[in-house]
């Protein structure tokens, strides 16, 4: 990039998930441009973004109090005669549009995840305080097209959007509302960006969609869009998430088999293990389903690492389906997961539904729940203590001399190391796990 000083600040801050990540990458490099570089203190800035969750009630609390403070600085700036602009953008701005701005006058702009290569009118409109700034309609090939995608990344790793959108409509979940049908981008176009990616860098790539798994590009599915991603020079590892079970098809189990660059990680919600809840979920699936599944992901690639993510509490569930919950997961022995109480998002089907579970008892749930999941993430990361594992060197670790990656399972490790390793694959001898992260030292480096 050949950026000039840039002349106005731009603070953006992301909630909820990596499609978000994503997203607020992408905001910056359309507003790079416009003269517009990346602070991280929100007082100094010009223009603020906030990048926004609907998922559960407290992400979109936490929005709502982040604008109070925001307030506080547009006033300060104005009165020391600067102006801010405020933007919400996300899943937010798309579920509760206009709304937002009556709750919150300092807001100047809302706009929705298909609407951000718009940003440059809605800013001009904007400062000119007139017209119509709320753009939340859908188009998503309008995005995909009109963003930059010729990117600086900032790392030897990186998010690349394949599909957006949901059809699957479980009934607790916001995201079809907010993010529109499912939407796959063409191969080609994934391919030249990956391309770019890798020569300027990049040496993992972790493919993202709402439901990564149900991308079609006119009949050719995920597992042929990771066979040619595979080919691309310079790419050491493909991930993909999220994953839905139902689209969890045969070609993309074989090529957790055969395809080299392909990670041995699985990120595959199951939200419940009880077939009732889910039938009442509408996930379109059964326990046994999914059990079936594991089983076939793993005759495919043994060492697969399985996560998931958990809902207590979801209206109706009794003792005996969360007992099946710990059942299914005391099955499969998760590497790691995200679980979380339900929470009823205004909208839903769920969320009219009877039988709305006390909140005590949901806390009471998860704690068991994260309990067991959490002793399965010790042993899964315990067991890799004396193992030599190939870790991607990504940064400077926490302390002085350290180096730190991830190892194909995604977990977090740390060595002695010099910097100049970054963005190598090493051979990483384990010498002790922790909860969230393992230790080891580096193993027969190649020195000549
Ligand atoms: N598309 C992905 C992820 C969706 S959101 C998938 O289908 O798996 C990420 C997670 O948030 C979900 O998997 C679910 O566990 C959780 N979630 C979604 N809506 C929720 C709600 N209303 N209450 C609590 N958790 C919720
Ligand atoms: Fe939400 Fe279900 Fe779609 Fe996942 S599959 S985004 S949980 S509706
Ligand atoms: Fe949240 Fe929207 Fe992602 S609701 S989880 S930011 S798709």
């Amino acid at each position: 990039m050949s950026d000039a000083a840039p002349e106005k600040r731009l603070y953006i801050k992301t909630y909820g998930c990596q499609m978000n990540v994503y997203d607020s990458e992408r905001m910056a490099d359309v507003l790079r441009p416009l003269g517009y570089g990346l602070t991280d203190a929100p007082d100094e800035a010009d223009l603020v973004v906030l990048n926004t969750c609907h998922i559960r009630e407290k992400a979109t609390e936490k929005v709502y109090s982040e604008l109070g403070q925001i307030k506080r600085l547009k006033a300060a700036k104005a009165d020391a005669g600067a102006a801010m602009l405020v933007a919400v953008a996300g899943c937010v701005a798309q579920a509760e549009g206009a709304e937002i701005r009556r709750r919150q006058p300092a807001v100047d702009i809302v706009v929705g995840p298909q609407s951000y290569h718009r940003l440059p009118e809605l800013i001009a409109r904007a400062h000119r305080a007139a017209g119509e700034t709320l753009a939340a309609d859908f188009a998503p090939e309008e995005k995909f097209d009109a963003l930059p995608t010729a990117r600086a990344p900032d790392g030897v790793t990186a998010f690349l959007t394949v599909q957006e959108g949901c059809d699957k409509f479980c009934s607790f979940c916001v995201v079809p509302y907010t993010r529109g049908a499912e939407f796959s981008r063409p191969a080609a176009a994934i391919e030249a960006e990956a391309r770019a990616l890798a020569s300027r860098g990049v040496r993992e790539v972790t493919l993202l969609g709402q439901n990564v798994n149900a991308y079609d590009d006119g009949g050719s599915g995920l597992a042929a869009l990771v066979r040619r991603l595979a080919r691309v020079p310079g790419l050491d590892r493909i991930r993909y998430t999220t994953s839905h079970p139902r689209d969890m098809d045969e070609a993309l189990i074989a090529a957790h088999a055969d395809v080299e660059q392909l990670m041995p990680y699985l990120h595959l919600p199951v939200q419940a293990g009880s077939d009732r809840v889910l039938k009442a979920m509408n996930r379109g699936h059964t326990a046994e389903h999914y059990l079936r599944l594991v089983e076939r992901v793993r005759a495919a690639r043994p060492d697969i690492a399985l996560s998931g993510d958990f809902i207590v509490g979801f209206p109706g569930e009794r003792e005996a389906d969360f007992e099946a919950t710990l059942q299914l997961v005391r099955e499969v022995r998760y590497a790691s997961a995200f679980s979380f109480k339900y929470s009823r998002r205004p909208g839903t089907p769920a969320a009219a539904m009877q039988g709305q579970v006390a909140d005590e008892v949901k806390a009471e749930r998860l704690e068991r729940l994260q309990g067991l999941l959490g002793e399965q993430q010790q042993a899964f990361n315990r067991a890799q203590v004396g193992c030599v594992l190939p870790v991607l060197l990504e940064k400077p670790g926490r302390r002085e001399g350290q180096i730190a990656g991830r190892s194909p399972y995604l977990q977090a490790v740390h060595c002695e190391g010099d910097l100049g390793l970054i963005g190598q694959v090493a051979p990483v001898r384990i010498s002790s796990a922790g909860a969230n992260s393992l230790a080891g030292e580096l193993a027969a480096v190649a020195t000549a």
